[in-house]
């Protein structure tokens, strides 16, 4: 019978959305919980930060699906926790557009990702313009940075990637000014400051394309056992997920990949995952869409130690892909007209265990 089994439903929603402040409705959070992760997620983006200047028309409905419907149940910052906005010049350190959504998180009992302390990209123009790095001066430098700000956000994120893109295509190290000067030393420091000031946020490696084997997710299982042993605080890794339609990885390739990860004993997390096609969005590009995020979302269901999955921004206007990567698009999961895509179906289908292989062990 219908009426029964949504109470049921709603009864077994998380207090967060229970206790009055959000409306209890069943959206991707719910069904994310039900299949055993932690969360479905969006990551969003203070107003004032968003790529997409204008369309204040929007802001109604997109607060209202982003805070309220239930469909997420956490959130990261898109750019206000980054270097360049947190400590823009040496020493000057500014909150502001990091607590913008980050409070709002709090408020709506979410879960929340924060992002991110040490990356090449984003990086305040002083750290890059500076030509007379010693080991001593950066490493003074990054232990400031990532003390200041992690001891800011002290006991509100699940987790920080505490360092992001570290890595080449190939799996070597990426020549950032962090790793010229200081080599993977950099990576320890960051991590061992973290952990020291933030003890019982998460602490993530954080990287794209690591979402089907090969070299580059070989080089970050490399940074794991790094750390492990130098018996160094890491209990992630972030999976990016930045997929392309029209040539997404195979459910078994993820699969594996999430795995590998797993099996050097940290948890994985799809922490930004959107899935961008040749604009215009026709039937064809979006069912392939539908089955990149399928494949994806299903793999982390499938596995157990992939804990949640956050799509980055779920509202195509407000979505970083037109500015990055020329003719492409509609990577999220609302439209602009805030109907939802085909893949928001195929998201509920993994949520719901459609991907499943019968025999296949389930969330081993
Ligand atoms: C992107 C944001 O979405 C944009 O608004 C910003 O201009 C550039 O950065 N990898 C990351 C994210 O770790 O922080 C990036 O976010 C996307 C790629």
């Amino acid at each position: 019978m219908h009426v029964p089994s949504l109470l049921l439903a709603a009864a077994s929603l998380p207090l967060a959305f229970a206790g009055g402040k959000g409306q209890e409705k069943k959206g991707l959070d719910f069904y994310a919980k039900k299949a055993g992760l932690k969360y479905f997620g969006a990551a969003t983006d203070s107003p004032g930060q968003r790529e997409r200047a204008g369309h204040e028309d929007a802001y109604a409905k997109y607060d209202q699906i982003m805070w309220k419907s239930g469909e997420f149940g956490q959130t990261t910052p898109t750019n206000g926790q980054k270097w360049l906005f947190v400590e823009p010049q040496q020493g000057v350190f500014n909150y502001t557009e990091g607590e913008i959504v980050t409070s709002k998180a709090q408020k709506a009992g979410m879960y929340l990702r924060c992002h991110a302390l040490v990356w090449h990209s984003q990086l305040a123009p002083w750290v890059e313009a500076k030509t007379d790095w010693t080991p001593e001066t950066l490493r003074a430098a990054i232990v400031s940075h990532v003390t200041k700000v992690a001891r800011h956000w002290k006991g509100k994120c699940y987790a920080w990637d505490v360092v992001n893109e570290a890595l080449n295509e190939d799996g070597t190290y990426r020549e950032s000014v962090f790793y010229k000067v200081l080599g993977e030393e950099y990576i320890k420091l960051a991590f061992q400051t973290a952990a020291k000031v933030d003890p019982k946020a998460k602490l993530y490696y954080n990287d794209y394309n690591l979402e089907s084997p090969g070299a580059k997710v070989e080089g970050a299982k490399r940074i794991v056992k790094m750390l492990k042993a130098a018996h160094i605080k890491i209990d992630g890794v972030g999976l990016q997920a930045h997929l392309i339609a029209e040539q997404h990885p195979t459910l078994d390739q993820h699969i594996d990949a999430i795995k590998g990860f797993v099996g050097t004993g940290v948890e994985v997390a799809l922490t930004e995952l959107d899935v961008r096609l040749k604009t215009p969005a026709t039937a064809a590009n979006l069912a392939q869409q539908k089955e990149a995020y399928k494949n994806i979302v299903g793999a982390c269901v499938q596995v157990k130690g992939c804990i949640g999955v956050t799509i980055w921004d779920f509202y195509d206007p407000f979505s970083w892909v037109p500015y990055v990567f020329e003719g492409e698009g509609a990577p999220l999961l609302w439209f602009e007209d805030f109907s939802t895509h085909p893949a928001y179906d195929g998201v509920v289908e993994a949520l719901t265990n459609k991907t499943r292989t019968p025999g296949r062990p389930w969330r081993t």
